[in-house]
């Protein structure tokens, strides 16, 4: 079943290499055995033509001169009779005197159109009645009247058409056919075996169990195929880090369940051992904050999974505007900023600015900027300023006047479960990891500067 449908697929090395090497070598096979059909019959010909002048020459033994020169064929009956002894053709003769009077045999043999010069025949082609014939004429001179008869053996070509037959099929047919044959099944094993090597190479992997992502050896594996198994090599690098970053991304994930889980049950035995509802009271608001921190932590990974490259979950994306997102989140989180005692503002584009992204994602990453500034920003009296700007580029920030970001930690606050020592205890260190991916997704940057040169933080967008 596998090797027929080799056999057939269009997109098979072996298919490939057939069909590059099997015409161009019938082509060659083809012309050279025409050629050689020519040769054999060129040589054929020219042995049937040699005796052809042989026969003139013996009739022209047969030719005397009269004292005023005229030509006398004396044929005795056996030469005659020799001559028409052939079995397969028919043989004809014709002597003509030096004014072209047909002394003896057929007067209809044609005679040459040039004169035949002394002992060098000519040979041509003429037709007798209906009979193709090949001829042969000789020029014979008397040595003594110095006179001339010319001498003409013609043959019909019965013989060199069946020659020329026989030729073409042992010279021409047969290797047409048995030639691509020939050719087609020494191609067809010389390209299995010298596929062989990519076959092994294939069976090696297949054998692979799925977590061994190690490099491919070179051994055994053909030069032309090298940088293919290193190309493969270097991805299974990359699968490798990228296995290991998922593994320990969700242990980091599980790590930071488990705490809040583990609140969870510890305060439910607490208010189990409680014997009123007074003494329940603190326990159950332990209980939902702990509860609280969970389910915000599974929507974050949720989000990043979401937000990640190649993720499978169905992004919606679509025009949308922008300002008014930022503007109804903003009002969203005016009561949290009350509550601590942060002014919050939006600043900036009140006219619509308009951008292709998901609106759920958009709103999320602003969320992340938002409850960042009011958590580890702005103190108490301080503010916090939305801004959306259109121009060079669409730019959204969120700006606090806190503590701000020193210098080394501004690459890794970006990465998964990063936290900055002293930060307070809420919180998983996803956030603005879920800010970069969202980002990214949309095709913008984020990046953070200080507000002032020694405090403040502003947390920027920009989306080209
Ligand atoms: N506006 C900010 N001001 C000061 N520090 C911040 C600010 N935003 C983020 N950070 C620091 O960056 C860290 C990573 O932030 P994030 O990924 O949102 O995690 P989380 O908020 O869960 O701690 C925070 O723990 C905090 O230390
Ligand atoms: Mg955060």
């Amino acid at each position: 079943m596998t090797a027929d449908r080799t056999i057939i697929a269009r997109d098979s090395l072996r298919a490939q290499l057939l069909w590059w090497l099997v015409p161009p070598v019938l082509v060659v096979a083809l012309v050279s055995s025409f050629i050689s059909y020519t040769i054999a019959l060129g040589y054929a010909n020219h042995a049937y033509d040699q005796r052809l002048f042989d026969e003139a020459k013996s009739l022209a033994e047969q030719v005397r001169f009269s004292p005023d020169g005229q030509p006398i064929l004396e044929l005795p009956r056996a030469a005659e009779e020799m001559l028409r002894s052939d079995p397969v053709d028919r043989i004809f003769y014709r002597v003509l005197s030096v004014t072209g009077e047909t002394v003896a045999g057929r007067s209809d043999l044609p005679a040459p159109r040039e004169p035949a010069r002394p002992d060098q025949p000519v040979y041509y082609d003429a037709m007798v009645g209906d009979a193709p014939v090949r001829v042969c004429a000789y020029r014979l001179v008397d040595g003594t009247t110095s006179s001339a008869a010319t001498i003409l053996v013609g043959e019909t070509l019965i013989k060199r058409d069946t020659l020329s037959k026989n030729l073409l099929v042992s010279d021409f047919l047969t290797p047409m056919v048995a030639l691509p044959i020939v050719i087609a099944v020494i191609l067809w094993f010389g390209i299995r075996h010298g596929l062989n090597p990519l076959q092994h190479l294939a069976g090696t992997l297949a054998k692979r169990g799925w977590n061994d992502l190690s490099a491919i050896s070179d051994h055994g594996v053909p030069q032309e195929v090298r940088p293919l198994t290193h190309a493969i090599g270097d991805l299974m690098q990359r699968l490798a880090a990228a296995l290991s970053a998922q593994q320990r991304f969700i242990s980091e994930a599980a790590h930071q369940l488990r705490t809040p889980l583990a609140g969870v049950t510890a305060q439910t035995e607490r208010a189990l051992l409680a014997q009123d509802f007074e003494t329940v009271k603190p326990a159950l608001a332990q209980l939902q904050v702990a509860s609280r921190r969970a389910a915000r932590l599974v929507k974050q990974l949720l989000t990043l999974a979401r937000a990640e490259p190649g993720s499978d979950w169905a992004r919606d994306f679509r025009l949308l505007d922008l300002g008014g997102l930022v503007q109804r989140t903003c009002v969203e989180w005016v009561p949290e900023a009350l509550e601590k005692g942060v002014d919050l503002g939006f600043a900036g584009e009140s006219a619509p600015v308009m951008v292709n992204g998901d609106e759920l994602l958009l709103t999320e990453m602003l969320n992340n900027l938002i409850d960042n500034a009011l958590r580890h920003g702005a103190r108490p009296g301080g503010s916090v300023t939305v801004r959306l700007v259109r121009s060079p580029h669409i730019e959204l920030s969120v700006e606090d006047d806190g503590p701000g970001i020193p210098e080394e930690e501004r690459s890794r606050i970006f990465e998964r479960f990063h936290r900055m020592s002293g930060t307070r205890p809420e919180g998983s260190g996803l956030g603005l990891a879920i800010v970069r991916e969202i980002a990214r997704a949309h095709g913008a940057e984020v990046s953070v500067r200080p507000k002032c040169p020694e405090r403040g933080a502003v947390f920027c967008v920009v989306f080209t």
